[in-house]
């Protein structure tokens, strides 16, 4: 399974049939999120290095180095950057 670096300090193993962004939840973090369809562009980060497959539609603006990762799946190994997150608190 692919990896995903996070920040530069956390790396978890990519679900290949999750999006990014439900593979960050499922692993702990609590990413920033608003529609989660490509249209709002919150959950917008940085793709340093590796390759992403969308599966969705991308509506909100992104440039070249960016992606959307609620509508994105991890291809090989990659490495993101400028992801708003927390650690969810655990009940
Ligand atoms: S959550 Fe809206 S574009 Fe990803």
């Amino acid at each position: 399974m692919p990896t995903i670096k996070i920040n530069s300090l956390t790396s978890i193993e990519s679900n290949p049939s999750n999006t990014l962004l439900e593979t960050m939840e499922q692993a702990g973090l609590d990413p920033e999120y608003n529609c989660r369809d490509g249209h709002c562009g919150a959950c917008r980060c940085t793709l340093v290095s590796g390759e992403v497959e969308y599966v969705g539609f991308a509506m909100a603006y992104t440039k070249n180095n960016e992606i959307l990762p609620c509508i994105c799946r991890a291809k090989t190994d990659i490495e993101l950057d400028d992801i708003a997150h927390q650690i969810k608190k655990r009940a």
